[in-house]
């Protein structure tokens, strides 16, 4: 039977990528969508359809129901509450300095329905919060003075990767539906029934579990990249070949193919603060979560590793300079947050390494959050006179760069690549002597000679690619 599929007047409260992205999908899928930001400069520019983050697919969906009048947006909470079936909470959430979620943003709003709530309303936490969090607002609302009969809290993780996220949202692995008001539930699964209809499973679960189950997914997902990153580090010392080792892997349905691509560490802004956050919530429940420890753990000596890494490289450290090519947390985003670029690029600088960068999304972020880098505005502006160049964001472009030309202008042709991404052939042909991750490459101990030159003064090359398959 097919659910009831009808439009719903909906508020989505934070224009952030979550925000925005929830908006706009549901509106594309039928519903009339009001989105509430503070931010007077943000609703002026989507008004005007100019959307601030890079996400594939949204400014197109932002402008079509501009067009269509099924999203508007607006800095007024409070004409949001008022007409709304059903808010959806999309505020931040960052982390604390302790690894606890900082709620604030979301207090804030609902102190503000709760004294504006006219008529029975479903509020609905899509932000990741921890768990016990929609007790705590359920709570937060009565004392405000919220009748209870006026409103029920579910819960509706949202599960979306930066850079996919209007996709992933259009067509969810699962739609969570946290609650116990039948009432409520009735309010969301017309929300979803498009989805639904089309065969996209909707999982029925308390509160806690849906909360548990964001937190659970993006832990599980940071454990699967720490598994990887130290089996990497083990096949570099016993010549295995780590990509070789996640294919057999992958093939093993009951493990899967996805995440298992060794690189300098996970970083962005959800997997590190989740698992910290599920860290703390263990803990303040009085449980030791020594997997989710040993998982930031093992991230940050895996950044550690690389700084090492490309001192071991270099010889000695003091006044050689680095092309370092990508410094977002991943590719296709411009973000920067706990990138692994950070902790990295620092840690050279205090080396007293040269630092000189090019970023293909992140330039304007990278600018701000690391002065000890120059930015360049191409991959061979910042290779030029390079002793080393070293890969730390998978942009796809730098597969098509020109190897030959890179190893024409660099100082020595030295490459590290730390996402396995370059092709080796290439960089063969070009001359490059090329290290990886999990491939053998640092079997033995470095082999940079410090202050080599060729004749021409061009690269002195490291004799051999040491990095056969
Ligand atoms: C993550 C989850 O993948 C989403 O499902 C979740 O909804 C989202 O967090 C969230 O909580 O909002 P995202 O932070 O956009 O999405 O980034 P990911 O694609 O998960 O990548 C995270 C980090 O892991 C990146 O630094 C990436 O380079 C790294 N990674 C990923 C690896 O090092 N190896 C891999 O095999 C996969």
């Amino acid at each position: 039977m097919s659910a009831e599929s009808r439009s719903v007047r909906i508020t989505v409260v934070g224009t952030g990528y979550v925000g925005l992205v929830t908006g706009a999908v549901l509106a594309e899928i039928g519903h009339q969508v009001t989105c509430v930001d503070k931010d007077q400069a943000t609703v002026e520019a989507l008004r005007q359809g100019r959307v601030g983050i890079q996400e594939p697919g949204l400014s197109e969906l932002v402008f079509r129901h501009g067009t269509t009048e099924r999203i508007k947006f607006t800095t007024d909470l409070i004409a949001g509450i008022a007409d709304a079936e059903a808010i959806f909470i999309a505020v931040g959430t960052p982390p604390l300095p302790n690894g606890e979620a900082d709620l604030s943003a979301v207090e804030s709003v609902v102190s503000t329905i709760a004294s504006h709530l006219k008529r029975y309303t479903v509020i609905v936490m899509r932000s990741t919060v921890p768990v016990g969090a929609s007790v705590r607002v359920r709570s937060l609302m009565e004392s405000a003075g919220a009748p209870p009969h006026l409103f029920d809290v579910v819960s509706n993780p949202e599960f979306l990767r930066q850079g996919n996220a209007v996709a992933d949202f259009s067509a969810p692995a699962r739609i969570v539906l946290g609650g116990e008001s039948d009432r409520a539930l009735h309010v969301i699964e017309r929300v979803y029934a498009p989805m639904a209809n089309a065969g996209i499973p909707v999982v029925h679960v308390s509160n806690a579990t849906a909360e548990m189950a964001k937190y659970a997914a993006n832990t599980f997902l940071a454990l699967k990249i720490s598994f990887i990153n130290e089996v990497a580090n083990i096949c570099d010392l016993v010549g295995a070949n780590v990509a070789q080792v996640a294919a057999v892997l992958g093939m093993d349905q009951r493990i899967g193919k996805h995440f298992l691509m060794p690189g300098p560490g996970f970083g962005g802004s959800c997997l590190p603060k989740d698992v910290s956050a599920l860290t703390h919530t263990a803990e303040a429940a009085g449980y030791q979560f020594r997997l989710g420890q040993a998982i930031m753990h093992v991230n940050q000596l895996q950044k550690e590793q690389v700084v090492e890494r490309v001192v071991q490289l270099l010889g000695s450290p003091i006044g050689k300079r680095i092309a370092v090519l990508g410094l977002t947390f991943k590719a296709g985003t411009d973000d920067l947050r706990d990138s692994p670029a950070l902790f990295i690029c620092r840690a050279l600088h205090q080396q007293g390494i040269v630092l000189n960068a090019f970023d293909p999304g992140g330039m304007k972020n990278a600018a701000r959050e690391l002065p000890e880098v120059s930015l360049h505005e191409t991959a061979y502006l910042a290779a030029e006179g390079a002793d080393l160049i070293l890969v730390l964001t998978e942009w796809p472009q730098f597969k098509s760069l020109d190897f030959h030309r890179l190893a024409r202008i660099v100082s020595r042709a030295i490459i590290f690549d730390t996402r396995n991404l370059l092709d080796q052939e290439a960089l063969q042909a070009a001359g490059f002597a090329s290290f990886r991750i999990g491939h053998g490459s640092f079997a033995s101990p470095a082999l940079a000679r410090d202050g080599e030159r060729s004749s021409n003064g061009y690269p002195g090359r490291t004799p051999v690619t040491r990095d056969a398959e």
